[in-house]
Parts: structure tokens; C-alpha cells; sequence
């Protein structure tokens, strides 16, 4: 449309507001030192293009360069799991051992030879880590009827202490495989979210009970991480605003945990919501059917961004370049993250930066992870239906 004006006046208005918009989201920023060229982020997304050691693949590397190329600012890694029973699904990102760090570097230099930032996303099952995976019995926060099927450790404070060491070691490792930082993972299902959750932890000692017990684990690692990457290092942490579950994390506690993280010292804060294995708000959300349904927990950020200091990142459910502009100038939140709109259009921030301003062509219909389930690696299945409907095949 501004590229084929038929009424100059009108022309010049749309491209003043285009203007507008631009210098804000393509405005450069940073988050304790680590320069971004425009407020959009990859969320974190499963792409099952490791190895089964959890070692990185060349598929896996071509297609963060692909991204990286595109535009986004900021790509948060996919799940990459400290240690082996923290494994959660097939062809995961592993980061347990120093005999990883190689082939990450060749992931970060081909990243950032692109212009783009990488940081680790840093993860554990806990509970639902897969034992025909592993090899080993899950790791459990507290007992629960649930386990009345499949064997279960009940972490003990031996493993706490082991656990605090797998993050800290793992934030290491990736500082040396050349991340420009980590984000630890205490959202959805994995076991720093299980830790916060009345839902999932009923331990009487000094890890259960009160928030300030449920959360001591998260300041063990923030601190030993700290002492293992300098100061220098961003940290950023992914939390729940709510885990919509009975027993779950509410928005009043999520208020007050990222209040905690945030004079803590953590660098930005990631929000999402909800507990993936319920089924409620699901992660593969589909009905984002109009601009008032994106970025479905706008409302919460909103009430995020009075408590907090430190920048907020705002995860699930954009699709439109005017929404995500609403959302910064209207000071919601400091960075988009989207995760499945780039699997279908690796290049949309290029797109959007070239006035192109459609919405995101992601159909939400996450067909997209059949085949990451089969081994082959997530891609745009409805995009290439189309392609081959259109060659005639
Ligand atoms: C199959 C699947 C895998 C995901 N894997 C991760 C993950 O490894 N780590 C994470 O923090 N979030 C993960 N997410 C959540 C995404 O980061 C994101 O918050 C969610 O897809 C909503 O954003 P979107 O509407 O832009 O896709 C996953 C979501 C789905 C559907």
C-alpha cells in the first residue's frame, strides 16, 4: 500500500505514522549490555533438529541463520536441558557437558555473523522429563497421585544442591560457546515452574510453603550462575503470570515473584502463561482470530510493567505489526517475543521493516510440529501444501 500511493496527502500521512512506528520498534536497546536492534525476539521454541546426544545438527544451524537473517533482534535458543534426566522431549538441545560447546559455537558465530543475538534458554523437566528418554526415573518436586503409574525421585536437598550446580555449569558453558547470554526457564512445565507451584509442590521444608521458600532454589542459581559469568552477563528468566490450573501460580504471586527477581538482580523478565500439559492456555493457542485476541496476556503485563524495574519481554499470540507498536509506545512491555509465526516466515521483521505491514501468514494450526515428532524437524506444513497445490502436485 506505501509503496503505490494513489493520493499524495494520504501517502505522506501513512508514512509520517509508519515513521513513527518504525523508530520505535527498530529503536536500538540493551539489556545489560547486550545491544538489540529492534524490540523482536524468537520466544524459545522446540525445533527436534538436535541429535539424540542433544548435540547441535547442520539442519539445526541452517535454520538459525535463516532466522537470524531475517531481522528478528534476539533469538532465545530452544529448550537445552542441564543435565541428562532433565531431558523433556526427542532431539532436544542438550547443554550438559563440555563436549557440547563446539558445535554451539558454530550455531552463535553463524547467528551473530548475521547480525542477530542468541542467548541459551536453560531447562529441566523435573516430572516430565521422559524416562524412555532418559534412561532415568524423573525427578519430582513432592509425592503426588499422579505417580501411582511410573516410578519418581523426590528430590532431596542433595540433589537441590546438585541441581543448582547442572544451571551454573550449563550458564558457563554457554558463555563460552559464544551466547550473548542465558535465560533460565521457570515457566510452563519444567521443574524451576513445578518449584513455584502450589500446584506441584507441597514440600514442608525450606523449599515448599511460602513464596520465599518456593523461589529459594531460582536465587541459588541466579547467585551461582552470577559468580560463574560475571556481572557483565545477561540473565534473563521466562515466569508465568499465572498457571490456570487449580492450586496453580496466581497473577498476585507472579506480581510478587518477578518483583523479587527483578531487585534480584535478573537482567529482563520473560512472561508467559499456563501449564502446557493441561491443555489449558495452551501454548499452540489457535484462536487468535482478531487483533483484541493477540498477545493474550497483554492485561497482565500491563500490571507487570508497574512492579518491575528490570525490561519485560512479552511472549504468546502476536500477530500484527500494529499491535506489537500499540504494545511498546502504550509501554505494556519493552520486547515482543513470537515463536510460531517465524516457522512459517523466517523473514517477517525484514518484511514489516520494509512496510510490507500484513499480519504474520502463520495459520496457528500447528501442524507444524508433526513433523518435529517424526524426527524431521518442525517447518511450515500448510506452507508447503500450498506450494505444492500451486506446482500441481
Ligand atoms: C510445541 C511447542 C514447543 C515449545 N517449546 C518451548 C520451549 O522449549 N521453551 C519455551 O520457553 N517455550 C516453548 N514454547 C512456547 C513458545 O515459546 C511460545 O510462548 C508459544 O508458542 C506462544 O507464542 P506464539 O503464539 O508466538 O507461538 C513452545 C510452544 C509449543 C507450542
Amino acid at each position: 500500500m506505501l509503496k503505490h500511493p494513489d493520493i499524495p496527502e494520504l501517502y505522506a500521512m501513512l508514512s509520517e505514522k509508519w515513521r513513527e512506528a518504525m523508530s520505535k520498534l527498530f529503536a536500538e536497546s540493551s539489556i545489560n549490555g547486550m545491544v538489540l536492534k529492534n524490540r523482536f525476539v524468537r520466544a524459545s521454541i522446540w525445533e527436534g533438529l538436535a541429535t539424540t546426544e542433544g548435540e547441535v545438527t547442520p539442519e539445526l544451524v541452517k535454520m538459525l541463520t535463516t532466522l537470524a537473517k531475517g531481522g528478528v533482534g534476539l533469538i532465545i535458543s530452544s529448550y537445552s536441558y542441564v543435565s541428562l534426566e532433565g531431558q523433556g522431549a526427542p532431539w532436544q538441545l542438550g547443554i550438559y557437558r563440555d563436549e557440547l560447546i563446539p558445535k554451539l559455537q558454530e550455531m552463535t558465530s553463524a547467528v551473530h555473523e548475521n547480525g542477530c543475538k542468541i542467548i541459551m534458554q536453560l531447562a529441566h523437566a523435573g516430572q516430565f522429563a521422559e524416562e524412555r528418554i532418559t534412561g532415568r526415573p524423573a525427578l519430582a518436586v513432592s509425592a503426588s497421585d499422579d505417580f501411582t503409574e511410573r516410578y519418581v525421585k523426590i528430590i532431596t536437598r542433595e540433589d537441590v544442591q546438585r541441581i543448582v550446580s547442572s544451571y551454573s555449569q550449563a550458564a558457563k558453558r554457554a558463555q563460552d560457546a559464544g551466547f550473548d547470554g542465558i535465560e533460565i526457564h521457570s515457566a510452563q512445565d519444567c521443574i524451576l515452574s513445578q518449584f513455584l507451584s502450589p500446584a506441584f509442590n507441597a514440600r514442608h521444608d525450606e523449599y515448599g510453603g511460602s513464596i520465599d521458600n518456593r523461589t529459594r532454589i531460582h536465587l541459588m542459581i541466579y547467585r551461582s550462575i552470577r559468580k560463574l559469568v560475571g556481572e557483565a552477563y545477561p540473565i534473563v528468566i521466562k515466569i508465568n503470570c499465572g498457571d490456570f490450573i487449580e492450586d496453580g501460580i496466581t497473577i498476585d504471586d507472579s506480581l510478587y515473584i518477578a518483583k523479587m527477581f527483578s531487585d534480584t538482580g535478573f537482567d529482563a523478565i520473560e512472561m508467559t502463561g499456563g501449564i502446557i500439559r493441561t491443555g489449558k492456555l495452551s501454548l499452540g493457542r489457535a484462536d487468535i482470530s482478531s487483533a483484541d485476541k493477540e498477545s493474550y496476556l497483554k492485561d497482565y503485563a500491563f500490571r507487570y510493567k508497574k512492579e518491575i524495574s528490570t525490561p519485560l519481554i512479552l511472549a504468546g499470540g502476536l500477530r500484527s505489526f500494529q499491535v506489537a507498536e500499540k504494545i511498546i509506545s502504550d509501554g505494556i512491555a519493552d520486547y515482543i517475543s513470537m515463536s510460531r509465526p517465524f516457522i512459517r516466515e523466517p523473514d517477517l521483521i525484514n518484511r514489516w521493516e520494509r512496510g510490507d505491514l500484513r499480519k504474520a501468514e502463520c495459520k496457528l494450526d500447528n501442524l507444524c510440529f508433526n513433523p518435529g515428532f517424526a524426527g524431521k524437524g518442525i517447518y511450515c506444513v500448510s506452507r508447503e501444501k500450498e506450494e505444492n497445490k500451486t506446482a500441481g502436485h
